[in-house]
This record gives C-alpha cells, sequence and structure tokens, in this order.
C-alpha cells in the first residue's frame, strides 16, 4: 500500500511530503524538488537512510553538492557560459571557473513549487520565465515523483514557449550502506562502452573515450575504489569519478550494489547518458543529516542526463527543445535487497 502525505508546511511555502509502501520510504520537498532522504531496509530488514541529504534543505542556495536536487534548465557545464541558438548568443552566468554549471546562479534546485497530490506520488510544477538566468522561453515544468513497489521514478515533462535548451536531472548521492562506510567498497556496473571526457575543468571536451582496458570499465561489477586513484588523465582532471556514461541499453543501466548490507540500487532511465561522481568535491559544504558537512566520497551521484554540454558537442544537440514541443523524460530508481 502506498501512502502519500504532507508532513510539514512552514511560513516561507516549503512543504515536506513523505512517500512510503512497505519497502521504502521517501521524503521530499516543493523546494527545488530535493529528494531529501530515502529510507530502504537491508539484508536483516534494518532500515537506513542510504541518501545524503542537507540538514536544512533552505541551506541549496549557498552550496554546491546539488544533494537529491532537481538540476535545470540545464544539468552540468556549458563551456565558457554560453551558447548560440538561431544565431542569437545567450550569456549564462559562470558559476563554476569560467563554465556555467547546474541551472546557474538560481537553478531549479532553489525553486519553489506548486504541488498536487497523485494516487502514487507528488507531482511538482514551475513556470520558469523566459530569460531566468539567461536561457530563452518561458518554461513550463512538471516534474512527478511516484513511489513505485520497488522503487522511485521521476518522471519530466515540459514545453517552452520559445526554441530553448533543457537538460534536467536530479542529483542523489548514494550510500547504500546508510552512511556506515564510504563508497570506496560499493560494486558498480554500467551498461557503457564509452564516456564523455572532460577538460581540467570537468567540462565535456567533445572527445569519448571507450572504456574496454581503463579504469572506466564498469561493463562488469568492480568496486568503486578498485581502480579511483589510477593514474589515468581523466581521472586527474576529475580527481575521481566525474564522468558521462554513455548507456548502450534501454532498461537497467546503472546498478550499485553494497554487499555488506545487501543493498542494490538499478538506475533505468529513457536519457542517453548517466554521469557517476564519485563525490570528489563535496567536503566543506553545508551541514548533512547529522549535523557535519559530508566528506569526499561519502556518496556516489547517478545522475540521468543528456550528454553534458551537448550544445557544443553534438551536430544535433539534443538538449534543444523546440517551441512547443514537449520535453519527455523518465529515470527510476529501484531498490532490492540481496
Ligand atoms: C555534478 C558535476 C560535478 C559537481 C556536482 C555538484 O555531478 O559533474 O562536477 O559539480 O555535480 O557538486
Amino acid at each position: 500500500m502506498t501512502e502519500i502525505k504532507q508532513i510539514e508546511e512552514k511560513e516561507n511555502g516549503i512543504c515536506f511530503f513523505e512517500m512510503k509502501n512497505d519497502n521504502i520510504r521517501v521524503i521530499t520537498t516543493n523546494l527545488g524538488c530535493h529528494i531529501l532522504s530515502i529510507f530502504t531496509k537491508d539484508r536483516a530488514g534494518q532500515e537506513a537512510d542510504i541518501l545524503l541529504g542537507f540538514e536544512n534543505v533552505e541551506d541549496c542556495e549557498k552550496d554546491g553538492s546539488y544533494m537529491g536536487a532537481l538540476v535545470g534548465r540545464v544539468a552540468n557545464r556549458i563551456a565558457d557560459a554560453k551558447f548560440q541558438l538561431n544565431g542569437e548568443t545567450y550569456e549564462l552566468a559562470a558559476n563554476n571557473g569560467k563554465n556555467h554549471l547546474h541551472g546557474g546562479l538560481h537553478g531549479w534546485n532553489q525553486k519553489l513549487f506548486q504541488y498536487e497530490q497523485l494516487e502514487d506520488g507528488i507531482r511538482f510544477c514551475y513556470v520558469s520565465p523566459d530569460m531566468e538566468e539567461g536561457y530563452p522561453g518561458s518554461v513550463f515544468l512538471k516534474v512527478s515523483y511516484r513511489l513505485k513497489e520497488e522503487g522511485l521514478e521521476m518522471e519530466y515533462e515540459a514545453v517552452s514557449d520559445q526554441d530553448t535548451i533543457l537538460n534536467i536531472t536530479n542529483h542523489p548521492y548514494f550510500n547504500l550502506s546508510g552512511g556506515q562506510d564510504k563508497i570506496y567498497h560499493h560494486q558498480l556496473r554500467m551498461k557503457a562502452d564509452q564516456i564523455a571526457c572532460v577538460d581540467e575543468n570537468c567540462c565535456a571536451n567533445g572527445e569519448f573515450l571507450d572504456v574496454a582496458g581503463t579504469p572506466f570499465d564498469f561493463r562488469d561489477f568492480h568496486e568503486i575504489g578498485e581502480r579511483i586513484h589510477e593514474d589515468h588523465e581523466q581521472i586527474r582532471h576529475a580527481g575521481g569519478y566525474d564522468h558521462s556514461y554513455l548507456v548502450s541499453e534501454t532498461l537497467d543501466q546503472a546498478v550499485l550494489y553494497d554487499p555488506k548490507s545487501g543493498r542494490k540500487l538499478t538506475v533505468s532511465t529513457t536519457l542517453p547518458c548517466i554521469q557517476v561522481y564519485t563525490a570528489n568535491f563535496l567536503a566543506g559544504g553545508c551541514n548533512g543529516k547529522h549535523g557535519k558537512p559530508y566528506e569526499n566520497r561519502d556518496g556516489v551521484a547517478l545522475e540521468a542526463q543528456f550528454l553534458p554540454n551537448s550544445i557544443h558537442i553534438e551536430k544535433e544537440p539534443r538538449v534543444i527543445l523546440r517551441k512547443g514541443e514537449q520535453y519527455h523524460a523518465v529515470t527510476s530508481y529501484r531498490f532490492e535487497v540481496e
């Protein structure tokens, strides 16, 4: 039985919701559609929160971690914080060195959404005005989180009244041990033969690497920590893994497994890439749930998205959303115990 309820409403309009069934309990909010907690059981039936999150979600305004956040308009980096569309140049905030990151200074992670309760979840709605953070077009956005028997499904729907660019993701960091250990011994499997290479600013540079024979090969399960310190240019640029995997199949593209607790997470997405980010610069942020900032490698983020920096890389950038066209993407996180 799925139970959806509002658990708190603050004077400033921030609301908190709980969605639960026999297996999973999820806490979310209309502030930036953050997923704040995901409780699942381990092999012994013990419940723990396997998601990293803020002690106080309002801290998202001054934090660069994007823990559990909805990211938009465009996830990841846009080189030189500008792009061209239909012959116009659009200047964006350079909020990550010279590049633009995760929607800008006040991205969708910081916006207050309208909400409606669904039978099996919550739908958040937001109208992003024309030129918000420098992006053209008013975008009408719907984000629906639904609790399924074994997991959480995220659906993104959007339409714009002008041609624009859009690459929406959620940015959940997982720690399947419930915070007992770092993520080095988590095992990862990615159905992907290639990654998008990055430059020394972690910006996708239009080159692609075949994972075979490299520390990026997760076509079979490997511990995250096994090769994370290898002397590979791409590992050096990112200080670990912070790369988009070009996923090759349509289901179960990423699996994360913690042998100790038995918790297994499977990600399926309609999108072409999954960013694997091993929290290489998570330290020093705002307080996390345990009343202190997290450390590097306390979690691993798995973010389904279009190719980062697509507008500068792809011949026909899939991030372009034409006026009146429907944007639709679904990503689901399934939780099991093995
Ligand atoms: C993404 C990026 C990382 C970092 C995090 C947020 O995963 O790829 O480089 O910016 O978001 O801290």
